[in-house]
C-alpha cells in the first residue's frame, strides 16, 4: 500500500517493483499488512478448523487463522508545548497513560470480537489457541489486557475468585531496542535515513508553510515539521478528550487543518514499498509462522 498525497488515503500501487534492502526483507510477495503504526498490540488466534456463523461476509466457510492488529486506547497527553495553559495539569495517572475511557474502548473491542467470532474462538481460554503480542509500552500492554478481559470472560470452571470475573492471560513483548515485530522500534539505519529524507521533503512543502507559521506563533515554539504537528495534534486531542477547554487560537486549525499533516506524519513511517519492507517485513513473516 502507498499513501496518496493528494487523496490523503492509502491505495494499492499499480506496479510492484521489489528491491533488496539490508535490514530485513520479506522473502515472498507481501501486500496485506501495511498500516502498522506505533504502539500496536498484536493478537493472533491460532485455531485448527472451524465453521463460521452464517453472517460472516466470506465465501469460504473454512477459517483457520485470525490476526487482529490494533492500537492502544485513549491516553493522556505524552507531552506539552510552550504556551500550553495545561502545562502543569496533574494527570492522575501521569503522562501518556491509558485512561479509563481507553480501557473501556479495548474491553468493548474484545467483547465485539468475542461476538463476531463466537463460533470460531472457543469460550474457554486455552493457551495453544491464542498468542498475544504487544509493544513494551505500558499503555499498549494494558490495552491488550483489557481487550482480553472482553474477549475471554472466564467460564464458570475458570473462575478462580468469586468476586473477580477476570482471568490472567499472557501478553508477550520484546524490549524496545529489540522489537522488530510490533512497534518496530529496533534501530534500522537504512530505514531511518530514508524516512528522514522523506520527512525533510514533506516539511519543505509550501502548502504547510502557513500552518507552521500559525502554530509556531501561538505555541511559542518551533512548529516546522509534520512530526511537530503530529505531537501537538495528539496532545490537543487528549486534552479535549479529558474535557479541558482548548485555547481559542486552536479553533482555526484543530482538528481540521492539522489533520492532513498529522496523518501524513503517521503515514511516513511506512510511506512506500521500500520503507514498508524495512519496517513491517518481519511482522508479515512472523505472522505467517
Ligand atoms: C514566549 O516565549 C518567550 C521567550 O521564551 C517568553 O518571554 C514569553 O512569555 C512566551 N509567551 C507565551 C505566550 O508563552
Ligand atoms: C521510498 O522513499 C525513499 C526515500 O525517499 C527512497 O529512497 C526509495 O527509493 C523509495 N522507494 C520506492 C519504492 O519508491
Amino acid at each position: 500500500m502507498e499513501y496518496d498525497n493528494h487523496e490523503h488515503t492509502w491505495r494499492r500501487p499499480s506496479s510492484l517493483k521489489l528491491e533488496q534492502t539490508t535490514c530485513h526483507t520479506t522473502p515472498r510477495r507481501s501486500t496485506t499488512i501495511a498500516v502498522v503504526v506505533l504502539g500496536l498490540a498484536v493478537l493472533s488466534c491460532l485455531l485448527g478448523y472451524c465453521v463460521l456463523s452464517e453472517s460472516l461476509p466470506y465465501e469460504s466457510k473454512t477459517l483457520r487463522l485470525v490476526i487482529i492488529l490494533f492500537r492502544h486506547g485513549a491516553r493522556t497527553p505524552v507531552n506539552s508545548y510552550k504556551s500550553d495553559p495545561f502545562k502543569n495539569y496533574q494527570w492522575p495517572d501521569g503522562l501518556g497513560s491509558l485512561t479509563n475511557a481507553g480501557k473501556l474502548q479495548l474491553y468493548e473491542l474484545g467483547k465485539k470480537y468475542r461476538n463476531y467470532y463466537a463460533n470460531f474462538i472457543p469460550e474457554e481460554y486455552y493457551e495453544k489457541d491464542i498468542y498475544i503480542k504487544s509493544s513494551d509500552k505500558s499503555r499498549c500492554l494494558m490495552s491488550a489486557y483489557t481487550f482480553l478481559a472482553g474477549l475471554y470472560p472466564p467460564s464458570e470452571r475458570q473462575l478462580w475468585h468469586p468476586e473477580i470475573p477476570w482471568q490472567p492471560i499472557p501478553v508477550h513483548s520484546l524490549p524496545k531496542h529489540l522489537d522488530d515485530i510490533v512497534a518496530q522500534t529496533k534501530p534500522c539505519k537504512v530505514w531511518k535515513s530514508m524516512y528522514q529524507e522523506l520527512l525533510d521533503e514533506k516539511n519543505a512543502d509550501p502548502k504547510f508553510a502557513e500552518l507552521f507559521d500559525y502554530l509556531s506563533k501561538h505555541t511559542n515554539q518551533s512548529m516546522r515539521s509534520v512530526l511537530d504537528v503530529d505531537f501537538l495534534y495528539s496532545t490537543l486531542l487528549a486534552q479535549q478528550d479529558a474535557g479541558l477547554k482548548l485555547p481559542d487560537w486552536t479553533r482555526n486549525v484543530f482538528p481540521n487543518k492539522m489533520r492532513t499533516p498529522f496523518m501524513l506524519s503517521l503515514a511516513l513511517l511506512s510511506y512506500n514499498k521500500t520503507l514498508q519492507r524495512l519496517k513491517v517485513g518481519l511482522t508479515k513473516v512472523d505472522s505467517q509462522k
